[in-house]
């Protein structure tokens, strides 16, 4: 696979692709992103990821140079110029380069990337045996000071360190609860649980990022006809569920089987869990060719 960016409107090699050190993103967090699959030469949830990624821009009043018929067409061809199956898209836009927080002063436009490289989250066996998961004792950010569903950069600093948490106690992930106590999402993936045989997942208003694989996850239950429900789950539902699982774009669909010292149901990936992995591997094969 040619290691490839497509940086500022140029495929080049990777090496080639520089940020200014004075780059807003790299002096304060001050960019968005996207992660993004790619399964069988098509692009899985390229609109979906796209619209979200503008939204964020939207909202945070970046002077974005290129639109999303440019951008759309750009992943496209910077997938076919890596010339690879399956991997990773990363999609990054800092707001540009200069000094001082005022996005007046800036030097330069928005710097964007489109980074193509593959990511496994997770060893290949945890997938099967399932994820041990630590509750860590950062939380969230709060919805009322930054809008969960924004997915940019500088949010990111308490999920690096309760993911150092996590992998200090030895486990695979660690979960995040919110301000009030109650489960939010772990470092980078949305939770479910399974109780009484329905499918639980947090509510949008408990801080968590709306993953496009939460949303999939969902849609996919309804149809099999699973009873879905998003709720506040509180860390007293890990006691009192059969089964859990983690969604993400990088993680895909991963069984958790442990919270802290406790086993969660009979500590193996459950039923629902296993159809819900099989019916999203399945459902990975709708993406955009390229
Ligand atoms: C904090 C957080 N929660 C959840 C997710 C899952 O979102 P998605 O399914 O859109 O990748 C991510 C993935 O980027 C994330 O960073």
């Amino acid at each position: 696979m040619p290691k490839v960016v497509w940086f500022n409107g140029t495929v080049t090699p990777f090496e080639s692709a520089v940020v200014p050190a004075m780059d807003h993103a790299h002096l304060y967090g001050d960019g968005i992103f996207e992660g993004i699959r790619i399964y069988d030469r098509k692009v899985f949830k390229l609109d979906e990821h796209l619209e979200r990624f503008y939204h964020g821009i939207n909202y945070m009043g970046f002077d974005m140079p290129y639109d999303y018929a440019t951008l759309h067409a750009a992943i496209l061809d910077t997938a076919r110029a890596a010339d690879i199956d399956n991997g990773y898209i990363r999609l990054n836009v800092t707001r540009g380069t200069g000094l001082g927080l005022d996005p007046k002063k800036l030097e330069s436009r928005a710097n964007v990337m489109i980074g193509i490289s593959t990511l496994a989250l997770y060893p290949p066996e945890s997938y099967e045996t399932g994820l041990h998961v630590v509750t860590a004792p950062i939380r969230v950010i709060s919805p009322d000071a930054l809008d969960p569903r924004l997915k940019c950069i500088g949010r990111y600093a308490g999920n690096i360190m309760a993911k150092q948490f996590a992998n200090r106690a030895g486990a695979g992930e660690a979960l995040m609860l919110n301000a009030q106590g109650n489960i939010a999402e772990c470092t980078g993936d949305n939770i479910f649980l399974i109780q009484n045989g329905i499918l639980r997942t947090p509510h949008s208003s408990s801080g968590i990022l709306k993953g496009i694989t939460r949303d999939t996850v969902l849609m996919l239950a309804k149809d099999a006809g699973i009873q879905t429900e998003e709720t506040t789950l509180t860390p007293f539902d890990l006691s009192a569920c059969s089964e859990a699982f983690l969604t993400g774009t990088a993680a895909e669909v991963i069984p958790m089987v442990t919270i802290d010292d406790r086993l969660i149901g009979d500590g193996k990936p459950g039923p629902v869990t296993k159809q819900l992995i099989s019916l999203f591997r399945e459902h990975t094969k709708i993406g955009t060719a390229f």
